[in-house]
């Protein structure tokens, strides 16, 4: 997700940079868009090597830059990309400006350009705070549906005490999260996710494997890993890049993640089998090329572990979480694979559907659980996909702790 920082000019404006890499923590895309006044308090140079950025200072950019047509639009370019604005802190002039519908620099007019959610964490002069004026603003930004976090009482830097001063950051950032509905509900959880296709030889220049690209795996390792879960991610050959703070371990074959599986398996609370695993692997690979003959070729292949019901027959207190690739009756097969298994949840997805299955950037699955519900999604992106069978492993979870499990 991404978000644009406001800075406006206060002395708190120091306390922005720390709020951006406490919002860093949540893996959000922080821009940072400074007022002129900001900048006579901290410089773009600390927000752009913090976020990696560039930091947005003026309407229409630098002298070069308003040359072209792109800078004088990049306000509302930037006002479609993000999810949240959050104005931090928010000066008095800044709080009368988007009260008003003033718009003479970019964050203004951001405000205006934008329909993402916003917070304002004001910060002033207590006097400036509890002026009239400011009060009016304040509650006409809340009556348009502004989120506002309260400036904290104590001294503040004109000497006075009294509130004015910039909320604590984890105020700013919970109630940042929370707007965005970001949880963090599998905090303490290890969560082990596979991914990808499994490859497997027939001699050192062929191979078997298949169409997964890793997305559907990848995509529950990021979204719990930004829930709180602690992630372990064994993914086959893939294109994609580990999610950040997400333990990585690359395998190649059904018998390399088999073992990195049983490994890893007794230190995790849930399991979740996005990889398309081989079912069959040739029975001797050729340790030299096979040369080109004249007549047909029998390959023997002889079945792999089965890693999911090898884990669901030693489940334990684990949450185990399947997937069910199908092509032709679907329902059918999950149910048999829940079963079959051992798993609490089964993911069915119709691979040969349009914009479900393989190498594709959406899915439509179908939940099948253990208690009998069936939860059928429409087509979504996998990102959302992962969350919607993160919030039932999360719910499994509550109601294990309610029976007293650990
Ligand atoms: O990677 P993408 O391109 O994003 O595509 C996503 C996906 C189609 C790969 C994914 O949504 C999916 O369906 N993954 C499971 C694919 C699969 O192997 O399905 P299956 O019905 O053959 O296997 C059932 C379950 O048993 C799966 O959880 C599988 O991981 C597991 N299994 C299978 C074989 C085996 N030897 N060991 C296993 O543990």
């Amino acid at each position: 997700m991404r978000i644009a920082l406001g800075v406006s000019g206060g002395v708190a404006a120091y306390k922005a940079a720390e709020l951006v890499r406490r919002l860093q923590q949540e893996k959000l895309d922080v821009q940072v868009v400074m007022t002129r006044g900001a900048q006579e308090f901290i410089t773009p140079l600390t927000f752009a090597a913090l976020t990696g950025n560039k930091v947005i200072t003026g309407l229409f950019g630098d002298k070069e830059a308003s040359a072209n047509v792109e800078s004088a639009i990049e306000h509302i370019a930037v006002a479609q990309r993000i999810d949240l604005l959050v104005v931090a802190p928010a000066t008095a002039d800044v709080l009368a400006k988007l009260a008003n519908g003033i718009a003479d620099d970019f964050l203004t007019t951001l405000y205006l350009a934008t329909k993402a959610p916003v917070i304002i964490a004001p910060a002033m002069n207590v006097n400036m705070w509890e002026h009239p004026a400011t009060q009016k603003n304040i509650e006409t930004l809340r009556a348009r549906g502004v989120r506002v976090v309260q400036p904290d009482e104590g001294y503040l830097a004109c000497g006075m005490v009294g509130p004015g001063r910039l909320a604590g950051i984890e105020a700013i950032a919970s109630a940042v999260c929370e707007t965005l509905g970001l949880r963090h509900d599998l905090e303490g959880l290890t969560v082990l996710v596979t991914a990808g296709p499994t490859v497997e030889d027939v001699d050192p220049v062929r191979v078997l494997t298949n169409r997964s690209s890793g997305k559907m795996g990848y995509a529950l390792a990021d979204a719990a890993a930004r829930r709180g879960a602690h992630v372990i991610l064994i993914s086959g050959p893939t294109e994609l890049r580990a999610p950040a703070e997400v333990d990585w371990l690359p395998v190649r074959s059904t018998e390399e993640m088999h073992r990195t599986v049983r490994e890893r398996a007794s230190g995790a609370d849930v399991v979740i089998m996005a990889a398309a695993v081989a079912d069959y692997r040739p029975a001797s690979p050729e340790p030299k090329k096979i040369k080109r003959g004249t007549g047909k070729m029998m390959l023997e292949l002889e079945p792999t572990a089965d890693i999911l019901a090898e884990l669901g027959r030693n489940k334990g207190s684990k949450i185990l979480v399947g997937f069910a690739a199908e092509t032709e009756h679907l329902a059918e097969n999950a149910r048999h694979k829940l079963t079959a298994k051992g798993a609490d949840i089964i993911v069915a997805n119709d691979v040969t559907q349009e914009g479900a299955g393989f190498d594709t950037d959406t899915n439509i699955v179908v939940l099948f659980s253990r208690d009998g519900r069936e939860t059928a999604l429409p087509r979504m992106s996998k990102f959302d996909v992962a969350n919607r069978i993160l919030d039932q492993v999360a719910e499994l979870r509550l109601a294990q702790l309610g029976k007293g499990v650990k």
